[in-house]
């Protein structure tokens, strides 16, 4: 039983506040402007020596995973990206000593995450996990790591995961910043940034009427774009894979700036494209993209921090490095007022299953 909420998604959704609150829990240091993390088991002069790392994660984890290898490469200047776990594993990767891998899961039992980690640690990788459930294989398996205390994520669809993910490779990115070149100042900015998070995210629940409204409209269209750039890039594909998952729509996510080497042919009346738009110094950029859908008569809807047409979901504004944390939040909502206009059975979606144990 949901407690009261119709799914378990939508508790999830509405848990995100104190799910934040508990990853930030005890973390940051005010002092100093960094965050603490018990668990990493890597000490200041072993993270000095870090050159790249490296993320894997299948799913959301895998594109909270690269909402952290930006969030990384930002603050701490540390070259990162993630792969998807599955992929990882199948291709004989080269390993690196000074290289620090991170495998993300919420369950901590995904099967193609956890032979990564044991392929990594049998050459030698030093690997930490980003993982929810306390003493699962996964955690278990690294060489340090960091809980994200979220809580039991039931609903198949994740939601305060991906969120929870997202705040403690901020966290990360923070701490390795400050061993590393950023400033006491913008590791001041962060800090607050990251508090100001939960009561946000509040802000952001009490247009669910209004998303409401909007989802049962765009269900009724086959398929939609869901576009972003940089950071709004992995934004776009969770979120796409989000509507996907739960309201069987069909959604594709690219880069805005791919959109004319391919996609645009797509763009049309019956194609609605979702934007995230937020008020960083690529606004230019994106407003002159909205421009090119828009002349094409395709419908959009803009995620960001103002007004940009008719449909327009306005979140409160962030530090922008924190920006994918907070503009997800409307579009999982906007996935799950899909799914229950289409009257599916969100929480147990046709085909999936909410931890995959198997190969
Ligand atoms: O438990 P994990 O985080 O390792 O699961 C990874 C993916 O299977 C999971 O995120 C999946 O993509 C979700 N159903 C997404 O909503």
């Amino acid at each position: 039983d949901a407690e009261g909420y119709t799914h378990f998604m939508r508790k999830e959704i509405h848990e995100q506040p104190g799910a934040v609150e508990r990853a930030l829990g005890g973390r940051l240091d005010e002092r100093f402007h960094t965050a603490h993390l018990g668990g990493l088991n890597l000490d200041a002069r072993e993270a000095r020596g870090i050159r790249r790392v490296k993320i894997l994660g299948c799913g959301s984890a895998y594109y909270a995973g690269q909402v952290g290898a930006q969030l990384i490469e930002e603050l701490a200047r540390i070259p990162a990206d993630a792969e998807p776990a599955s992929e990882f594993r199948y291709r004989n990767p080269v390993v690196e000593p000074d290289t620090l891998y991170i495998a993300v899961s919420q369950s901590g039992e995904t099967y193609d995450t956890l032979v990564a980690v044991q392929e990594l640690r049998r050459k030698g990788g030093r690997v930490l996990g980003v993982v929810n459930a306390v003493g699962s294989a996964i955690a278990r398996e690294c060489d340090g790591g960091v809980y994200l205390h979220a809580g039991p994520e039931i609903a198949v669809a994740s939601t305060k995961a991906y969120t929870s993910q997202a705040v403690v490779f901020a966290l990360l990115a923070l701490h390795l910043g400050r061993i590393r070149d950023l400033s006491p100042s913008d590791g001041r900015r962060i800090c607050e940034g990251l508090r100001r998070l939960p009561g946000q995210i509040e802000e952001i629940l009490k247009q669910e009427d209004r998303i409401a409204a909007l989802a049962a409209d765009l269900a009724t269209y086959r398929s939609m774009l869901f576009i972003g750039r940089v950071r709004g890039w992995p934004i776009a594909r969770e979120s796409a894979q989000k509507l996907k998952e739960v309201s069987y729509v069909h959604a594709e996510a690219y880069p805005s700036s791919e959109l004319k080497h391919g996609p645009l042919a797509l763009v049309n009346p019956e194609l609605p494209t979702v934007a995230i738009v937020p008020d960083d110094d690529l606004l230019d950029k994106n407003q002159s993209t909205l421009g090119e859908i828009r002349a094409r008569r395709g419908r959009v809807l803009t995620v960001g921090h103002r007004e940009l047409g008719d449909d327009s979901l306005v979140v409160p504004k962030s530090e922008p490095e924190l920006d994918p944390i907070l503009l997800t939040i409307p579009l999982q909502l906007l996935a799950y007022h899909a799914a229950v206009a289409l009257g599916n059975d969100v929480d147990k979606p046709r085909n999936l299953a909410k931890s995959v144990t198997v190969e």
